[in-house]
């Protein structure tokens, strides 16, 4: 049996705890999948008091749940008042609870928070039965450069081993990701396929049709490639192209997946401006409405050069994928929200039907779709009906509705679940977060180092520059141009 857990929120009157923390934990409790002892601690700098923070969460018994404590990061006085506050909450109790530290802060504020746990034994995990488990949490980005993902990393080992820390990708926590794995793992007639001799090439995209909100002075340091693409997009590339593991926990998973990060083909610099597309977006009229471009927005320079868009080609050098290119997509103000995989397989060898005026390119193409409408769609070329012999594409679509009637949960919702089950599958490894960053390190000291080097803009609303189209064009065919429904494509898609 679990014990009681206390989650202990720092920056809790952040946008990320207001808007996805409390209301998972509280759906958690709700359908009783956690201990309905379970307590939450909001920490922060600013004072609220008990009966205030209360007010974010709706929940009937909240004020067995919800406590607050000021704090601040710097004083290690805090930390020791934090130590006593967990004590009172745990008074009562014949044995601990088991904590976990969730850092919902800017990371510049991880170092401190990490030196003032381990100096009150806060990070101490159960040796004897009577405490519970210690775990921290940190939040994306974990880093902003290979230097940086491996400070972070000895800072957190100092006090907390590796089964303790729980680096969130958000991704990894929707279900439609982990329903890949289910797709791919579970059935046996896709595994001969899905290799350099059957698949021509790969695209993942990741497109919303939000721009930056209120986040201009994060984005500016941080831009799409760090943003999306060395996290939920390689990822997801991982998640595509990773060899079977030979069994479903989190080591074997973490090691399949370290892989495939391992076997990327680095870029030399002369390759970065042929390989991978930066884009900016730039002011437009959307369905009769202005929007602003990127230079326009709060907190953003008007001569800024951060990327809204990024477009790669890459290449994953083993036997399975040699040669095969993943087309990786993300950008801003697109024109529609969509993440999916996309795989093309390679056509039939010899094309018997091609002199029957036939429309179809006889190429069949997998999407997986993460979100929206999430589901499973096959293209399949079939005969039209009739004199002749005229081959048309048809779809097999699957809807992942159709498994159940409960709504998808959030990510955060199953991800949280796996934090107090103590499960780390979903959640990246130091070696495995260090690996996608020596792959982008590359990219993003290239564009430091040339700010000449091109920035293509793109009217807002629109797919990304051209320049995107032109490094898939040797496939033979453009980008997908995918809609907020999976039987859809169109440059602009109704939202
Ligand atoms: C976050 C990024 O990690 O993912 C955001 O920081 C982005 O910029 C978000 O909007 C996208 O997540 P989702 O779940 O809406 O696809």
């Amino acid at each position: 049996m679990e014990k009681d857990s206390i989650l202990i929120i720092f920056g809790a009157s952040g946008d990320l705890a207001k808007r996805k923390l409390i209301p998972a934990f509280t759906n958690l409790l709700k359908n009783g999948l956690i201990g309905k002892n379970t307590k939450i601690l909001g920490v922060g700098r600013t004072y609220i008091s008990d009966e205030d923070f209360r007010d974010l969460a709706d929940y009937d018994r909240k004020d067995d749940t919800f406590f607050y404590q000021q704090l601040d990061t710097e004083d290690p006085l805090s930390y020791m008042k934090l130590r006593d506050r967990l004590s009172v909450l745990d008074s009562g109790s014949e044995k601990k609870s088991s904590y976990i530290f969730y850092l919902a802060v800017p990371p510049l504020m991880y170092s401190k928070i990490i030196e003032g746990l381990c100096h009150v034994s806060l990070n101490i995990s159960d040796t004897d039965g009577k405490n519970g488990y210690r775990r921290i949490v940190i939040e994306k980005p974990f880093g902003s450069s290979l230097e940086t993902a491996v400070s972070l990393n000895s800072k957190l080992h100092e006090g907390f081993s590796e089964e303790q820390i729980f680096r969130i990708d958000h991704y990894l926590g929707k279900e439609t990701v982990q329903n890949i794995l289910a797709f791919r793992f579970s059935n046996g007639i896709f595994e001969p396929l899905w290799n350099r001799n059957y698949i021509s090439y790969v695209e993942i995209t990741a497109a919303e049709s939000i721009g930056i909100e209120k986040r201009g002075r994060y984005y500016e340091r941080s831009g799409a490639l760090r943003d999306m693409v060395q996290n939920h997009l390689l990822q997801l590339t991982a998640i595509a192209a990773m060899e079977p593991p030979s069994l479903f926990n989190a080591d074997s998973m973490r090691s399949e997946t370290l892989k495939v990060f391992q076997a990327l083909r680095p870029y030399k610099e002369d390759e970065i401006p042929l390989n991978v597309i930066k884009g900016q977006y730039s002011e437009s009229v959307i369905r009769g409405e202005k929007v602003k471009g990127y230079r326009e927005e709060d907190n953003v320079s008007s001569e800024s050069r951060t990327e809204t868009f990024a477009a790669l080609r890459v290449f994953i050098d083993n036997w399975r994928w040699g040669g095969v290119p993943f087309y990786l997509r993300t950008g801003k103000m697109l024109p529609s929200r969509v993440s999916e995989i996309v795989i093309h397989f390679k056509p039939t060898p010899n094309q018997i039907f091609s002199g029957h005026s036939s429309k179809c390119t006889c190429e069949n193409i997998l999407i997986l779709r993460i979100q929206p409408d999430e589901g499973v769609l096959m293209t399949l070329g079939m005969k039209k009906p009739g004199g002749g012999f005229e081959i048309q594409e048809m779809e097999m679509d699957f809807k992942y509705s159709d498994i159940s009637d409960t709504a998808l949960p959030d990510a955060y919702e199953r991800l949280l679940y796996d934090i107090v089950q103590g499960d780390q599958t979903l959640f990246t490894r130091a070696d495995g977060v260090e690996e996608c960053w020596k792959f982008i390190d590359p990219v993003i000291n290239y564009w430091e180092k040339n700010q000449q080097a091109h920035l293509f803009s793109y009217p807002a609303g629109t797919w990304g520059p051209e320049a995107a189209e032109d490094l898939i064009k040797d496939t033979g065919s453009g980008w997908r141009h995918p809609c907020k429904n999976l039987t859809e494509t169109g440059m602009y898609c109704e939202l």
